[in-house]
């Protein structure tokens, strides 16, 4: 199995071996035997790492059953770019090349993938999935926000155990390699970390007679992933250009007029391809195929998506509900209507 050859990512490298791998559920359930053969198979783990690993499968599993969700993210944030999210299924190593580059696409490839991997841990833990975990123990007793006091109850999502374990395994081997590559990726796998903290919200139920708020119980929880994704994208717009210091020792902004990098904001030191054009070694998959809108003028136009090398119009019927009538009490009844629409998808190089 070809991964990544030194990357850092645990996220990345190691949950798309699961996710790719045919390996399928049924190893993590054979018990210790399984998790040390499963462990000790994932290419490139330092030591520190398989020994996690072994100790503690069931978040193994968990994070690997989350792959698909931050995926499914990264796809619905760039779903009208050229670069799409693509993952190209059939390679082992589910982003093909791409994160052998230092781009701004890998950049948000792995900040996203972290901050997926605390979503999805913080989240088994609160719903009891996982031994060593559970909602976090600190919110307890009394505490106060802008609208008075109030109780700690129910089940806070304890996200700061997530983030540790993530960064513990990172780190892990973050202590062997500290090159150009290895200090962008860290810095964006603990951007991509910070993020999911950030939409943290406090929910209360309120008690006291007939309706009055005089006393509420309230719990931290995590808001939908969704928002992490649409900040990440932010971030994405306006990453910062970097270069290696001249001690080797970190990164700068790579001209002066770029504003510094915080450590919220996603760094890059490669420039991108166009990704017109499929090309694995840049982890390109070309825009030949796509549906592009011969209306719109931004990135999903026909003109920028299929990089002026046209398109072909098909036309296709499609069946929607429609004359949707409420019928008291409750149903909805509709009708299925036939449209006829254009599809336009850009031509592939010729
Ligand atoms: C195409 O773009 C136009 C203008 O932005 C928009 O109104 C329309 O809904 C888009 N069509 C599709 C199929 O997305």
């Amino acid at each position: 199995m070809n991964l990544l050859p030194s990357g850092i990512c645990f996220s990345v490298c190691v949950t798309i071996f699961w996710f790719t791998s045919e390996v399928d559920a049924s190893w993590w359930h054979m018990g210790t035997l399984g998790s040390q053969v499963m462990c000790d198979n994932i290419p490139g783990l330092v030591s520190k790492q398989r020994q996690l690993c072994r100790q503690h499968p069931k978040i193994m599993q968990a994070v690997g059953t989350g792959v698909k969700e931050w995926i499914g993210e990264c796809q619905h944030q760039f779903q009208n770019h050229r670069w799409n999210c693509n993952t190209m299924a059939r390679d082992h190593n589910v982003f093909g090349k791409l994160l052998h580059r230092s781009s701004r696409e890998a950049a948000f490839v792995y900040a996203i993938s972290s901050a997926g991997v605390v979503y999805t841990l913080t989240r088994a833990c609160s719903q009891g999935e996982l031994d060593s975990c559970s909602c976090d123990p600190g919110k307890k007793g009394s505490s106060w926000d802008d609208k008075g006091t109030f109780e700690w109850g129910g089940c806070s999502d304890h996200v700061d155990y997530a983030i540790k374990f993530t960064q513990a395994f990172i780190d892990a081997k973050e202590k062997k390699e500290r090159d150009a590559r290895a200090l962008t990726n860290l810095h964006n796998n603990r951007a991509g970390r910070k993020a999911v903290k950030r939409f943290m919200k406090l929910e209360c139920k309120c008690h006291g007679v007939s309706g009055s708020c005089n006393v509420r119980t309230c719990w931290l929880a995590m808001a939908d992933f969704r928002q992490t994704g649409d900040y990440l994208r932010k971030k994405y717009n306006s990453a910062v250009q970097v270069v290696m210091n001249q001690y080797g020792t970190g990164f700068t902004r790579a001209l002066r007029k770029f504003k510094r990098p915080t450590k919220n904001d996603l760094v890059y030191f490669e420039d991108s391809p166009d990704y017109c054009i499929r090309d694995h070694d840049s982890g390109s998959a070309g825009t030949g195929g796509r549906i592009c809108n011969r209306t719109a003028r931004g990135a999903d136009s026909c003109e920028v998506m299929c990089c002026g090398r046209g398109y072909d119009t098909s036309r296709v019927s499609r069946t929607t509900k429609c004359e949707c009538k409420f019928h008291w009490c409750c149903e909805v009844h509709c009708r299925d209507c036939h449209e006829e629409v254009d599809v336009h998808t850009c031509k592939g190089p010729s």
